[in-house]
């Protein structure tokens, strides 16, 4: 058995209370899988007295991350404490410039300076392992650095925030508002500290930039994904998805096109029957595309302490057992300069819910300036609201709702055909426009 592999935790949340926990109990497995002892020698958090619900006995306490890199007996540095600036990344640089190998669970400073950490690490001859910084417990950076090593990839679709897929879940499950199960989310423990970072889509823009990188052995860049998040989402949207086959869900792609590689996030409609849209509550679902083994999809769950700890605890072994790989799958000098496709390029179907003004042409107006821009129609649904007496005998002039499914066409012409129908006066909101995606 060779020597101990010894650990300084730096962030003592969910996530670090989960990894000091497991590694306790099991240290025997632990040891065998790693081929030699793992030990927790330091840890570092803001609060000392705060309870953890685990036993921190034994462990040197650092109130100062950065003084802990200094520890003698700290071999690797495990960053749990997240923010894409600020201690964490003044702890990972100092790790690795102090030539210590660091894991982490933190995507926002991977997607923010993973190239250059990637340098630094390179240059001391370290390692970075971040498993846990996508998709909580799946494995999906193994297998993309690794498992999918012999395949060209073509595409990524992965649903990579557990609390929107929770709360989108709810909502449709229980006919809550957005709000509710926004709050219970939080409760639960899934949310980011900004629960905006979930909501307004950026997490998983993260997480996406990342797999990106991966995938397609470009850098990142994670200003270049188009970002929607799922605060709009109604529960009219959740309900005309499922009386069309569809549920809604808050989705990361990436995909090579001609022009580059169309990365964005937004809520999409997804056919009812495919694994992604089957994916529900905190569960994340991540699907490749590779040019030798076709389509697999990953499953699991995305976020919580004990699942994100178990992918820090991989990484561990790995470290333990020198298996050390390139950051981002290729050494940096490797990486290709990220080429953008922009998002009016985007080429699908369209979910589009209007508020109509119910009076003779409005239809014909907008079937027309659909028209004028080659969109065909793949069906249109008006859910007329129920009237009395002599109003449900002729129209009103009032709003309706309509929904309209488009065939594939370019994002650029959709989003003209609803600017004609709204300067033609036909609507009184604001379109609500989806992506489909057909899985
Ligand atoms: N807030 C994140 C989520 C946690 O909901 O998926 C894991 O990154």
């Amino acid at each position: 058995m060779g020597k101990p592999l010894r650990l300084g935790i730096a962030g003592l949340g969910t996530v670090g209370a989960s990894v000091v926990r497991i590694v306790r109990s099991n240290l025997s497995t632990l040891t065998l899988r790693a081929g030699r002892p793992v030990t927790i020698t330091a840890v570092s958090a803001r609060d000392r007295k705060r309870d953890r619900g685990v036993d921190l006995g034994g462990f040197a306490w650092y109130d100062d991350p950065v003084a802990m890199v200094a520890d003698p007996n700290v071999d690797v540095v495990i960053e749990l404490i997240g923010g894409a600036s600020g201690a964490a990344e003044t702890l990972v640089r100092a790790a690795l410039a102090a030539g210590k190998p660091v894991i982490t669970a933190n995507k926002a400073l991977l997607a923010r300076h993973g190239v250059e950490l990637a340098r630094l690490a390179e240059a001391a001859g370290v390692g970075i392992g971040f498993e846990a910084a996508v998709a909580g417990g799946i494995p999906v950076i193994k297998t993309l650095k690794e498992s999918l090593a012999g395949n060209t990839v073509t595409g990524i679709v992965g649903i990579l925030n557990g609390t929107c897929n929770y709360i989108l879940t709810r909502m449709e499950k229980e006919q809550l508002s957005f709000a509710t199960c926004l709050a219970e989310a939080q409760r639960l423990g899934y949310a980011e500290a900004d629960p905006t970072f979930d909501v307004g889509g950026f997490d998983t823009a993260h997480k996406l930039a990342i797999l990106t990188s991966l995938a397609f052995g470009t850098e990142i860049d994670a200003d270049a994904i188009y970002v929607e998040g799922i605060t709009s989402i109604s529960l009219d949207d959740i309900k005309a998805a499922d009386e069309l086959g569809y549920r809604i869900k808050l989705l990361g792609v990436a995909r090579r096109t001609d022009t580059g590689i169309e990365a964005r996030v937004n809520p999409a409609m997804v056919p009812k029957k495919s694994v992604v849209a089957q994916t529900s509550g905190v569960l994340n679902a991540v699907a490749f595309d590779g040019d030798a083994l076709g389509e697999v999809v990953l499953v699991g769950p995305g976020a919580g302490g004990n699942a994100t700890a178990s992918s820090v605890i991989a990484d561990i072994v790995d470290q333990a057992r020198g298996h050390l790989t390139p950051v981002f799958g290729l050494p940096v000098v490797e990486l290709m300069p990220y080429q953008k496709a922009e998002i009016q390029a985007h080429k699908g179907g369209y979910y589009v819910r209007l508020s109509v003004y119910d009076r003779p042409g409005a239809f014909a107006g907008i079937a027309k300036s659909m028209a004028d821009r080659d969109i065909s129609l793949e069906s249109i649904v008006q859910h007329r609201r129920a009237l009395d007496g002599e109003e449900a005998l002729g129209h009103t002039g009032a709003p309706q709702p309509v929904v309209l499914i488009t065939y594939a066409t370019r994002e650029t012409e959709i989003r003209a055909a609803l600017d004609a129908i709204e300067a033609a006066g036909h609507i009184a909101e604001k379109p609500t426009l989806i992506r489909i995606e057909s899985l």
